[in-house]
């Protein structure tokens, strides 16, 4: 049986809209990675990702809005995958780990190390809010970094030097719903014994010579300074429950049950696609299997040391084999791409601007394989116009419109070669093997360069035979040229189509190549005979230049507007439920009595509601469209048996229904003759 490579990417949190930055960092190397292996058949491949939807990047973001964890997630995942998919980022599998088989997993996984005492229950104290009464898990607080002194480091990591942070370690912290300085106080929490794993992983990660300094180097300085035992529970109400009866109320950490979702996922793909329950594991449970998993350094501890560590102590699935981190992507002036700061471009304006091979190209040409890279509209302009257009665009436009214009679309018979022919065809064999060994070391920048040499070749080519000159006078001169064009040209079509999957299958198009039938990755410099004698069909402009000077919005008021637009393109509807399920909610009439504004947040309004001989507490996320002095007296539906939830430090004991406007946003709803409050909606 052919070996088996699984790819994954991070699963991206589903709490905004991905940009460039995050392009770079992992999807797009991980997209040409599982292109190129998958031409190459030489091994079987899948590529797994999903949505990463638990944890307090997800319950801050929520709240802010004002609005269920659940909610955000369903929004941004839709964004996520169509994103994906129109960037061309293809994967086999792309879940989601709010769906019951990741939590199924994960508890599980957890059951394995508790059993085995990896995961022990411990007495800490831990940083409490004493103004808005909860437990500050990880996100929940900010501060200074212990060890690099950033001064917004959050309390799950440091976003400059990457370290894996507890809230306690960071120096003047601040809770971030209120901003108030946070006090100890004692909790228990559940411990994976991270150290006890400190000597195996160093000695693991010492083998590991072939992976990219930077990351190798960073993990074992880490080990180097000390590795401690680590809680992997938290105080919240969203995310994967721990399953003891004695841990009610806490759920894992995300970065416990994140990396679970690559196998949750795997599970899913092989039921979904192959109706086979058990298929994961011939991936899995194979210590054949060669697992990369594509990241961005910001996710190296988590990558290198955590989840080999979960995974050696777990002990029946296979350790990653390759963890090709790229380093950040940083706009040109040295802020890197950052959604909170609002210096990104997210790729739905990027799309819109430009079609996603362009970026792609640009992306792939400045990938921060070892260092942060630089990037601004400007390097994408000069690298559409000045190799994407002049080098590649212009070899395809003059090979292919030859053909179009001296032989009416008909490419020549094969013909005996020509020393010239001789020469080019070994320089492509050479720049061929180059291009396919620098993908298998993950240098991709230098792969890229590489066909594009190829490209340059095919131009000096045409440039000595001069075609046009000869079709006058040796017409078998030129059909050799042609001919010979068209086999560079199909080489060329294969090698770059992990980078630019949407133009070079175009031209595999114009040539009538069967994509089912291309030759594999590492043969494509090997003529074609049957290409000869085939009518081409109309070509187009494949890489128009781009004139003008660019100019894209970045930050985060735009997105939010794209982001409406995006979900209407693409309504989907939730799976049918019974009148029973329905039944379990109640719905009834309530006469707003009071209203006031949020103390801490400026969507939201605080709303005392009548809803029959009792009055609720009432959070509502309409700061925006309705000024309290306009609600009170007012009818509304309220949903009455929602769980209380706090939402920035007040609680809220229902929740009043409203529709969502073009813009997101909310419509309140009354009926339509005023009834006795309590009335209910069925
Ligand atoms: O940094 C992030 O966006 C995380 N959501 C990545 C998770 S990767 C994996 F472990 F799931
Ligand atoms: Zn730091």
């Amino acid at each position: 049986m052919a070996r088996k490579v699984l790819i994954t990417s991070a699963l991206p949190y589903a709490n905004g809209p991905l940009h460039l930055g995050h392009l770079a960092g992992a999807y797009l190397p991980a997209d040409i990675y599982t292109r190129f292996k998958r031409l190459q058949k030489k091994e079987e491949v899948i590529h797994i990702c999903g949505t990463d939807e638990h944890g307090a990047a997800i319950t801050i973001r929520a709240e802010r809005e004002g609005i269920p964890p659940k909610s955000l997630v369903d929004r941004y995942h839709k964004i996520i995958r169509k994103d994906f998919e129109d960037f061309g980022i293809a994967f086999d599998h792309f879940s989601r780990t709010s769906r019951p088989i990741h939590h199924e997993t994960s508890q599980k996984f957890f059951l394995n190390l508790y059993e085995k005492g990896d995961i022990i229950p411990r007495t800490v104290t831990q940083l409490y809010c004493p103004r808005d009464q909860l437990f500050l898990p990880d996100r929940y607080v900010e501060g200074t970094c212990p060890y690099c002194g950033y001064d917004q480091a959050r309390g799950d990591q440091c976003e400059q030097c990457g370290r894996w942070l507890e809230p306690f370690q960071l120096k003047a912290p601040r809770c971030v719903i209120c901003g108030t300085r946070p006090e100890p106080r004692e909790t228990t929490h559940y411990y994976f014994r991270l150290s006890a794993y400190a000597e195996p992983l160093r000695k693991w990660l010492q083998e590991k010579t072939h992976w990219r300094a930077s990351v190798r180097n960073t993990a074992l300085g880490w080990i180097q300074e000390g590795l401690k035992d680590r809680p992997i529970t938290r105080d919240l109400s969203w995310g994967v429950p721990v399953p003891l009866p004695e841990a009610r109320g806490k759920v894992l950490y995300v970065w416990f049950d994140a990396p679970i979702g690559y196998v949750s996922a795997t599970r899913e793909w092989g039921m979904e696609h192959h109706g086979d329950p058990d298929l994961w594991k011939t991936w899995w449970l194979d210590k054949e299997t060669r697992l990369v998993h594509f990241i961005g350094k910001d996710n190296i501890v988590f990558h290198a040391i955590v989840w080999p560590a979960m995974l050696m102590a777990h002990g029946d699935y296979v350790l990653p084999s390759d963890i090709p981190a790229n380093q950040f992507l940083v706009f040109r002036g040295g802020e890197k791409f950052s959604t909170s700061r609002g210096t990104a471009i997210w790729l739905r304006d990027a799309l819109e601007q430009f079609p996603a091979d362009f970026w792609r190209y640009a992306l792939a040409a400045n990938l921060p394989e070892t260092k942060d890279a630089e990037f601004d509209l400007e390097e994408l302009r000069r690298r559409v116009n000045h190799e994407l257009a002049d080098t590649l665009g212009n070899f395809v436009q003059r090979s292919l419109g030859f053909l179009h214009r001296f032989r009416e679309g008909r490419i020549p018979p094969p013909a005996e070669w020509g020393g010239e022919e001789v020469a080019l065809l070994r320089r492509l064999e050479e720049l061929g093997g180059k291009i396919e060994a620098a993908l298998e070391e993950f240098r991709f920048r230098d792969a890229l360069h590489g066909v594009m040499e190829v490209a340059r070749e095919g131009n000096r080519y045409l440039d000595r035979k001069e075609p046009w000159r000869t079709r006058k006078t040796e017409p078998g001169e030129t059909d050799r040229t042609l001919y010979t064009a068209v086999q560079v040209l199909r080489a060329i079509s294969v090698w770059m189509h992990p980078f630019l999957p949407h133009t070079t299958a175009e031209i595999w198009d114009w040539l009538g190549m069967d994509p089912h039938k291309l030759p594999p990755y590492g043969e494509a410099s090997i003529p074609d005979p049957s290409l000869g004698g085939r009518t081409l069909k109309p070509i187009r402009v494949l890489y128009p230049k781009v004139e003008a000077p660019v100019d894209i919005a970045t930050g985060s008021e735009k997105a939010s507007r794209e982001t409406t637009v995006m979900e209407e393109e693409t309504m989907e509807h939730k799976p049918q439920i019974t009148i029973e399920d329905f039944a379990r909610l109640e719905i009834r009439i309530g006469t707003i009595q009071e209203a006031s504004r949020h103390p801490n947040a400026d969507r939201l309004l605080v709303l005392k509601v009548d809803i029959g001989g009792e009055i609720r507490q009432l959070v509502a996320g309409i700061a925006r469209q309705y000024a309290p002095e306009e609600l009170v007296g007012k009818q509304v539906p309220v949903l009455v048996n929602l769980k209380p939830a706090r939402l920035r430090g007040v609680e809220s004991q229902g929740m009043i229904l409203a529709a969502t406007d073009p813009e997101g946003g909310a419509v309140l709803l009354h009926p339509d003759r005023v009834l006795p409050p309590g009335s209910e909606v069925r």
